[in-house]
């Protein structure tokens, strides 16, 4: 299976590279330089080229504060050139992944989201997704995968945040215990994505790692394998004011996903083994 990954230099789109190359598929990831997906004959270039059978959109603005500022430019790159990487999708006839994200629900749910729940964003961020979600389903070839609170290889993420103020001696921690979700490790993301798109799934799927848990909880657990001497204090969001508002509840439910995978999706303190020894 031949895999071209736009934005294949962020987080994800490493781990989904990574993962292609170890099962012997070729793979290519594309930096912004490489492949600008704003660009609109530039996605159908690049799949002229490669000629994949699955190309995967991980190119995305993520930087979800910053998006309320630049309401243009995330409905531009979230949202419009989507249609950029559809039709180059679709000029070969491939199948095309386009993640998304949780952000597409208000959060104020009390029960996993199902894939076809109603959305609300409440933040750009989440309505520029949203959009590019839109995009992606006018193609019939499309699966859309909603994932949530990425953690993995090659950036920044809450782990390694909370590392870093732990090494820097901040003690106690303080973390916002009022948001609840599933933290999400991109090799097994990777590896569920590229499962998936061999299935040939289209429509809208969610991936999340399990058991539900808030950010308090998820850095108590990583405090307490790498600076068990650190403590973690629970605070309020309203204690944390941001640009962008967040989803309280933010659980998809993933079974459908496992349903097709044929085995259930795997747990975030499993994730967070493997990430902690990875960054050793
Ligand atoms: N991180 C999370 O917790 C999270 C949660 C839910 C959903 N997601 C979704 O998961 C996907 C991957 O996220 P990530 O965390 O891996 O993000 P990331 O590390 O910020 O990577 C995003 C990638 O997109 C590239 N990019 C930005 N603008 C582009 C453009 N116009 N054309 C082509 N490439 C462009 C970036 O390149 P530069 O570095 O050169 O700008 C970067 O390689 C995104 O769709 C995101 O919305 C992430």
């Amino acid at each position: 299976m031949r895999v071209l990954v736009f934005g294949g230099t962020g987080m994800l789109g490493r781990s989904v590279v990574g993962e292609a190359r170890r099962r012997g598929y070729p793979a290519l990831g594309l930096s912004r330089e490489q492949g600008d997906i704003t660009q609109s004959d530039v996605p159908r270039q690049w799949v002229e080229r490669f000629r994949p059978q699955v190309v995967v959109n991980c190119a995305a603005f993520t930087r979800v504060d910053d998006c309320e500022a630049h309401k243009e430019q995330a409905l531009e790159v979230n949202g419009h050139s989507v249609a950029h990487v559809v039709a180059g999708a679709q000029s070969l006839g491939a199948r095309l992944v386009q993640v998304s994200t949780d952000y597409v629900f208000d959060g104020r749910g009390t029960s996993p989201y199902p894939n076809d729940g109603r959305t609300g964003p409440v933040s750009v961020y989440g309505e520029s997704k949203l959009l590019g979600e839109q995009e992606a389903l006018a193609y019939d070839r499309s699966l859309v995968l909603r994932v949530s609170w990425l953690f993995g290889a090659g950036a920044g993420n809450f782990v390694t945040t909370m590392l870093r103020l732990a090494r820097q001696g901040m003690n106690p921690l303080r973390v916002v215990d009022d948001q609840v979700g599933g933290p999400t490790y991109t090799r097994f993301l990777a590896r569920a994505l590229l499962d998936l798109a061999g299935a040939e799934a289209t429509g809208v799927l969610s991936y999340q790692n399990r058991e539900a848990v808030s950010w308090y909880g998820f850095a108590r657990e990583i405090l307490r394998q790498e600076y068990p001497a650190v403590a973690v204090e629970a605070v309020k969001t309203e204690d944390f004011p941001r640009p962008a508002p967040r989803p309280a509840y933010s659980v998809l439910d993933v079974s459908p996903t496992e349903a097709i995978l044929g085995r259930p999706v795997e747990t975030w303190s499993a994730g967070l083994a493997h990430y902690l020894a990875e960054i050793g």
